[in-house]
Formats: C-alpha cells, sequence, structure tokens
C-alpha cells in the first residue's frame, strides 16, 4: 500500500496533540490548534508545497501549477475537533490530498491548475458556538460580528484570534477568487457504505442546519415547600420542550434530524432548589431548507405553548444557519468515474453532516467523496475507525480525481 499506513499513522500523530489527557479534544485558537497546524504545515512542506497559517488561524498549502496564471482548485477539511472525538473525522480530508501531492511530486507531476489544500481551523464551532469560521473566510462570508463571540472563559474571538497570531482585520482578504471547484474527502460519519459493504461513495447533497440557543425562565424555589401546582420549573419546561422537539423530528425522521446537545441549569443547580432558569441548544438540520425552516416555525410553537402553560418564558435564538448544499453533477461523475477506475462499484449517498465544501458552495462548484465508517459507523466519539485499506483507495480515487479534472470547463 502506498497511502494507508503513511496517513493513518499521521492520524495516530495529530490524535496526540489534545487539550485533554485522556482524549481527542482540539479546539480553535489553542495552543494544540498552532501544533497540529504546524504538523500539517511541515507535512505539506515535505510534499513540495508551501504552506503556512493565514490570518484566521487555516494552515494554507499551495502546490502550484506550471503556469501562475492557472485556475484555482481548493480542498481540505477541518483540523479541529470535538471534545472526546474520534481521530479521523476532518482530519483525513487534509492527509489524503497532500499524500497525493507527495505522489505527484516524486514523480515531478504539475497539474493544469494550481492546487489548494487548507486545514481550517475551526469547522466544528466548539469554542465559541459558530461553526465553519475557516473555510466562511476563504469563502468571503465570514460574519465580522462573530469577533465578539465569547468563549467559556469570556475570551472573545477577536482576542483569542490575536493571540493566536491571527489578525483581525485581514480576514476581509483571505475570501477567495478564481476558484473553479472545492472538492472534499470525509469519513461518511454514518453506516450507509458499512451497510452496503462499500469503501467510498459520492455525496450527492449536504444537509443544512440550524442552530439554536434556547432560555428558559421560570421561579427559583425550596423543593420542600412550593406546591407542586404552584411552580414555575424552568427544567421541567425545558424536559418537556426537549422532548417536543425530539418528537417533531422523530415523526418527519426521513427529513429531519433534532438534536439537543446541551442543557445546564442556569448557575449549576442545586439538590433542594427548584430550577430558576435553565438554558439548552438546537440542532435541527435537513437535506431541504424549506422543511428545516417550517419545522424550526412548529417547534417553536410547541415550546411556546408549553411555555404558556407551565408559566415561565422562552427565549428561543438561532445564531447560525447553513443551507443544504448540492453537489455539482459534473464532479459528482468524475467522482464517480475515479471510483470506477478502481473496480468498485459506484453508490451516491446524501450527507447527514455538516463540511467546509458548504462554505464554498456559493463561491464554485463543491463535490465530495465519503470514505467509510468502520464500527457502526459511529462518529464524534473515540470509537471511530477507519480502516487502512479504505484509506488506501479513498486516496487512490482521489489521486485519480486530480489527475484526470480538467478545469476548462468550470472556468467560464
Ligand atoms: O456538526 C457537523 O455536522 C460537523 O461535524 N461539524
Ligand atoms: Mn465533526
Ligand atoms: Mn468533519
Amino acid at each position: 500500500m502506498r497511502f494507508g499506513p503513511d496517513i493513518l499513522a499521521r492520524c495516530d500523530a495529530l490524535a496526540a496533540i489534545s487539550e485533554d489527557r485522556d482524549r481527542l479534544t482540539r479546539t480553535y485558537l489553542t495552543p494544540q490548534h498552532r501544533a497540529a497546524g504546524e504538523t500539517i504545515a511541515g507535512w505539506m512542506r515535505d510534499a513540495g508545497m508551501e504552506a503556512r497559517f493565514d490570518a484566521i488561524g487555516n494552515v494554507v498549502g499551495r502546490y502550484v501549477a506550471a503556469d501562475p496564471n492557472a485556475p484555482v482548485v481548493v480542498t481540505g477539511s477541518h483540523m479541529d475537533s470535538v471534545v472526546d472525538a474520534g481521530r479521523y473525522d476532518g482530519i483525513f480530508g487534509i492527509l489524503a490530498p497532500i499524500a497525493c501531492v507527495d505522489d505527484l511530486h516524486a514523480r515531478g507531476r504539475r497539474l493544469p491548475y494550481t492546487l489548494e489544500i487548507v486545514a481550517f481551523g475551526d469547522e466544528e464551532g466548539v469554542r465559541f458556538g459558530v461553526s465553519m469560521l475557516g473555510s466562511r473566510a476563504l469563502a468571503g462570508r465570514f460574519d465580522m460580528a462573530a469577533l465578539d463571540r465569547r468563549d467559556a472563559n469570556g475570551t472573545s474571538l477577536r482576542e483569542a484570534l490575536v493571540a493566536f497570531g491571527g489578525d483581525p482585520a485581514a480576514i476581509a482578504s483571505l475570501a477567495r477568487r478564481g476558484v473553479v471547484a472545492y472538492v472534499e474527502t470525509h469519513i461518511e460519519q454514518g453506516p450507509v457504505l458499512l451497510d452496503a459493504g462499500l469503501p467510498v461513495g459520492v455525496v450527492t447533497s449536504i444537509a443544512g442546519g440550524t442552530r439554536l440557543a434556547v432560555r428558559v425562565e421560570g421561579l427559583a424555589g425550596h423543593a420542600g415547600t412550593v406546591p407542586m401546582p404552584a411552580r414555575q420549573d424552568a427544567l421541567a419546561a425545558a424536559a418537556e420542550m426537549v422532548l417536543a422537539i425530539e418528537r417533531h423530528c422523530a415523526e418527519r425522521a426521513d427529513t429531519l434530524v433534532g438534536t439537543v446537545g446541551k442543557l445546564a441549569v442556569a448557575g449549576g443547580g442545586a439538590i433542594n432548589v427548584i430550577p430558576g432558569a435553565v438554558e439548552f441548544t438546537v440542532d435541527l438540520r435537513s437535506g431541504d431548507d424549506a422543511r428545516r425552516r417550517a419545522a424550526l416555525a412548529a417547534v417553536e410553537a410547541e415550546c411556546r405553548t408549553i411555555a404558556a402553560r407551565r408559566r415561565v418564558t422562552l427565549a428561543w435564538e438561532p445564531f447560525f444557519e447553513l443551507a443544504a448544499a448540492p453537489c455539482d453533477a459534473r464532479l459528482q461523475a468524475q467522482w464517480a468515474a475515479a471510483v470506477a477506475a478502481h473496480g468498485v462499484p459506484v453508490r451516491h449517498l446524501p450527507s447527514g453532516a455538516g463540511h467546509d465544501a458548504m462554505e464554498f458552495a456559493k463561491l464554485a462548484p463543491i463535490a465530495m467523496l465519503f470514505v467509510r465508517c468502520g464500527n457502526g459507523g459511529i462518529s464524534h466519539s473515540p470509537r471511530e475507525t477507519l480502516a487502512v485499506e479504505d484509506a488506501e483507495l479513498a486516496t487512490s480515487v482521489f489521486l485519480h480525481f486530480l489527475e484526470h479534472f480538467d478545469p476548462a470547463p468550470f472556468s467560464g
């Protein structure tokens, strides 16, 4: 095998760069972000690329074409992780193209386009809540108001970026021009390819999503003296809302997913105090934007009914939205040809997970190649697995795609 073993060894090396001692957590603008980025930049340079951090903390590698005026193709994925993450989410989409360029460089082969490989600094949004910061900046869609968002310690994104060595004033200048295509490979993070017995698949579209911050306020009180009918229990109300959100999505499971990933009693709560205020998050997604928006309106109305009945107040704040992103049919066909050239049946599938590719969808045609996840398809978990044979095949397919891609039809 030419690619798989080295890629998995590099995934292991990066997995050791973590904020937590016994699990993988690597968030945006931390020393671990810096260390992982420097490591990736080193591998890019070893592969014959220029590589450096940009103003927002991405690592940008360039494998320039023979013609300096050649069009640009962008690929890559994210180097940040969720809390207690798997080691392949994002990282595989950075290391596979680096392995391809390493192979091209070793053969002295240049492409008819400049290939940019980007290790995005923040796709998960763990530290500041809003995600896709790195890819949003390159796509020219960065919302400067995000610089005022604060992390759990009260540090603003602006302060953290300056401390990291970034430059908030230069973010706008990162917007890419002349990108003819954006392609990305990523672990599937689901069971479809595993159940089909296939190592890779071609993505048709990427589900859109909305993230919300919800605050329920009732009345704190003594757990022993307030009669049940008199209570305005914020946690009991929130719990009913969480189940209402789950039920609404479960009844439309073919087009919707809804998740409450974080919930906390304001101030931490106490065993003998009726919770006065509760905050929770909602992550609601669909491949169909109209259905997602209709579901958002429906669950909000239901939560407001619950709030009124329970005499609590409800603050319902959508703070992040990404439209569903269709993948370009021509690029899908080229991924499919590369897969077929390896004797593998071509399977097309949608992505329920979000990816940096979504941010580029407004800038250029996008397309993705999924590689099989083992272990039931689990991801956002240390139980995430990637077989070395699948890493090998996906990278070989990627190299075939890169060597056969003709930018001319996309350069209009
Ligand atoms: O949440 C997602 O879909 C991605 O992992 N950021
Ligand atoms: Mn992820
Ligand atoms: Mn990811």
